[in-house]
C-alpha cells in the first residue's frame, strides 16, 4: 500500500451527465440467471433478496475468527489486565478478509492459520441471525503489477498480459465461482476493489511502473473485469477504493480521479450501475474529523489554514470532508445520489496522549496547525505502521452525523494489528519487498526532513505485529470500553 501526496494538473472538463440503468433490473436478471444455473427449484429467484441500496443497513457484520485468534494471542501475552480486556473486546469486532493472493481463495486450512473463502462464507452463514441480514467484506487485491508506486505490497502477478489472464481466470473467476454458490445467496457480500490502484493511475504516473500500469491498460481492464463478474451477482456489493483525503483531496486530483472512475465505470457491461459505492482511507490514518480545524479558509496570521505546510493547499483535512466532496463531485459527473461512501476507520482514531484538547491560540500558522490537529503525523504522506496512531470508530452501519457524506458504513477494512510493510528484505513468495517508508530512520522527500515515524521491527505487510496492535488499542479514540457490549 502506498499513499503518496502528489498534486496533479487540473484535468479537462468532466463528461456530461449520463443516465444509469436501474440497478434493480440488473440484479433481477442476474438473480434469474443464477437461479437457473444453480440447483433446480420450482421458484429459482423467489427467495433471493433484492439488491438493496445500503447493504450494511439493518445487517450484522461477519467477525473473522482468524482475526480473533491473532488478538487472543496478543491478549494472552499482555500483563496489564485493563489493556488485555480491551484487546479481547477488539477481537470481537468485524474486520475485512483480504484476498491478497490466489492462494487466499483456497486457504491453507485451519492448521495453516488461514481459512478459505468458502470457509469464511460458511462461518458467516453460521453467524447469521434468523431474520437479520449479514454482511461479509472481502478485499479484492491482486492486480497485476500491484502497488505500483511502492514496494511493501507488491504482488504475485506481473504487469503483463499473461498476468492479466491469470488475474481474470485464476483470481476473479475463482472468487466469483465461490460467491455465486446458491447457499451463500443470503449473505450480503461486499467487495472492496483494488486499494490504491486507480488513485495511482490518477496521480502517480511519474513512477515508471505506474506509468506502465496506465499505458498498458492492465489496471483498468482488470478492475472492469472484476466489476463485471461481481456486479452480475445480486447479493454482491462493489465498493471501489478511492484513496483518502491526504491523497486525492486537492481540487485538481479530485477532478482528475472522478473523470477516471467515471470512465472506468462506463466501460463495464452495466455502466456505473456496476459500482455500489466508494471506500476511502483503506489502510490509512486520516482522521474522520479534525475537531479543531473545521474551516480550511479561516486565516491565521493572515493566511488560510489550508496553506499551512501540513495541508499544502489541500482543503480536505479529514475523511468526513473528503467523502462529502467525492460524493458531490461524482454526482456532478452523472453518478446517482444513491452511490454510497464507506470510510475505513480501523486506525484513524488518534487518541494518544498527544491528542489536543482545544484549538491552538498561536498566531503562527504552522504552529497553530501543529497544535490543533489530532493527526499527529509530521507529514500526511506517511503511511507505514505509523507511530502514535490509535483505533478509530468501531464498524457501524449508516453512521449519522455526516449527512452530506452519504455514508453507508464505517468499516475496519485494514485489520488493526496487521503490518503495513517491512523495511528489510524478508524472503517470501508473495512478491513483497522492503520499503523505505517502513524504515523509522528514513526521511522521505516532502516530509520536511522528518523521519517516517514508522514503528521499528515490523514484519511483512499483512502479518501480525503485536507491538502495533497494543499501541492502536491504547490510543483508540473513542476509547475501547471492555464489557460495553459490541458497538456495531
Ligand atoms: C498487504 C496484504 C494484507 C493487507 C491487510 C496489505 O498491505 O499487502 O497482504 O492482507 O495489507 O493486512
Amino acid at each position: 500500500m502506498t499513499h503518496p501526496i502528489r498534486r496533479a494538473p487540473v484535468p479537462r472538463p468532466g463528461p456530461g451527465r449520463r443516465r444509469r440503468r436501474a440497478a434493480s433490473l440488473g440484479a433481477a436478471l442476474a438473480a434469474l440467471t443464477l437461479g437457473l444455473a444453480g440447483q433446480f427449484t420450482a421458484h429459482p429467484a423467489a427467495a433471493a433478496e433484492n439488491h438493496v441500496d445500503n447493504p450494511f443497513a439493518g445487517a450484522s457484520f461477519y467477525v473473522n475468527p482468524d482475526y480473533t485468534a491473532h488478538v487472543r494471542t496478543s491478549a494472552a501475552q499482555t500483563s496489564d489486565p485493563g489493556l488485555r480486556a480491551k484487546m479481547r473486546k477488539v477481537g470481537r469486532y468485524p474486520t475485512a478478509v483480504w484476498l491478497d493472493r490466489i492462494a487466499a481463495i483456497g486457504g491453507g486450512g485451519e492448521a495453516a492459520g488461514r481459512r478459505s473463502l468458502a470457509d469464511h462464507l460458511d462461518l458467516a452463514l453460521a453467524q447469521k441471525r434468523r431474520g437479520q441480514p449479514i454482511t461479509a467484506t472481502f478485499v479484492v487485491y491482486d492486480l497485476p503489477g500491484r502497488d505500483c508506486a511502492a514496494q511493501a505490497s507488491s504482488g504475485e502477478l506481473p504487469l503483463t498480459q499473461a498476468g492479466l489472464d491469470r488475474y481474470e481466470r485464476e483470481y476473479v473467476d475463482a472468487i466469483a465461482n465461490v460467491f455465486k454458490k446458491r447457499k451463500y445467496r443470503d449473505i450480503r457480500i461486499t467487495a472492496v476493489i483494488e486499494p490504491d490502484s486507480l488513485p495511482n493511475l490518477a496521480t502517480n504516473t511519474a513512477d515508471p511502473e505506474c506509468a506502465r500500469a496506465k499505458s498498458s491498460g492492465i489496471y483498468v481492464k482488470g478492475i472492469r473485469y472484476a466489476l463485471d463478474k461481481l456486479h452480475a451477482l445480486p447479493n454482491v456489493y462493489t465498493y471501489l477504493d478511492f484513496a483518502n483525503s491526504g491523497w486525492l483531496g486537492w481540487d485538481g486530483n479530485l477532478a482528475q480521479s472522478v473523470q477516471l472512475y467515471t470512465d472506468v465505470a462506463q466501460g463495464t457491461a452495466a455502466g456505473p450501475a456496476s459500482v455500489d459505492g466508494l471506500v476511502t482511507n483503506v489502510s490509512n490514518y486520516m482522521p474522520l474529523e479534525e475537531p479543531f480545524l473545521t474551516d480550511p479558509d479561516r486565516t491565521v496570521g493572515g493566511n488560510p489554514v489550508k496553506s499551512s505546510t501540513f495541508y499544502a493547499w489541500n482543503p480536505d483535512f479529514d475523511e468526513s470532508d473528503f467523502t462529502r466532496d467525492v460524493h458531490r463531485a461524482l454526482v456532478a459527473a452523472g453518478w446517482p445520489a444513491s452511490t454510497g461512501m464507506v470510510v475505513d476507520t480501523s486506525r484513524n482514531g488518534w487518541g494518544g496522549p498527544g491528542r489536543p484538547t482545544a484549538e491552538s491560540t498561536s498566531t503562527a500558522l504552522d504552529t497553530y496547525v501543529a497544535e490543533s490537529r489530532v493527526d499527529r503525523r509530521t507529514y500526511r504522506g506517511l503511511w507505514c505502521n505509523v507511530g502514535g496512531a490509535g483505533l478509530g470508530r468501531p464498524p457501524q452501519a449508516a453512521p449519522s452525523g455526516y449527512p452530506d457524506s452519504h455514508l453507508d458504513a464505517f468499516l475496519w477494512v485494514k485489520p488493526p494489528g496487521e503490518s503495513d510493510g517491512a523495511s528489510t528484505d524478508v524472503p517470501n513468495d508473495e512478491g513483497k519487498a522492503a520499503d523505505p517508508m517502513c524504515d523509522p530512520g528514513y526521511a522521505p522527500p516532502g516530509a520536511g526532513g522528518n523521519k517516517t515515524g514508522a514503528l521499528p521491527g515490523a514484519p511483512l505487510a499483512g502479518q501480525w505485529f503485536p507491538e502495533q496492535f497494543a499501541m492502536l488499542v491504547k490510543n483508540a479514540h473513542p476509547a475501547v470500553r471492555p464489557g460495553g457490549g459490541t458497538d456495531h
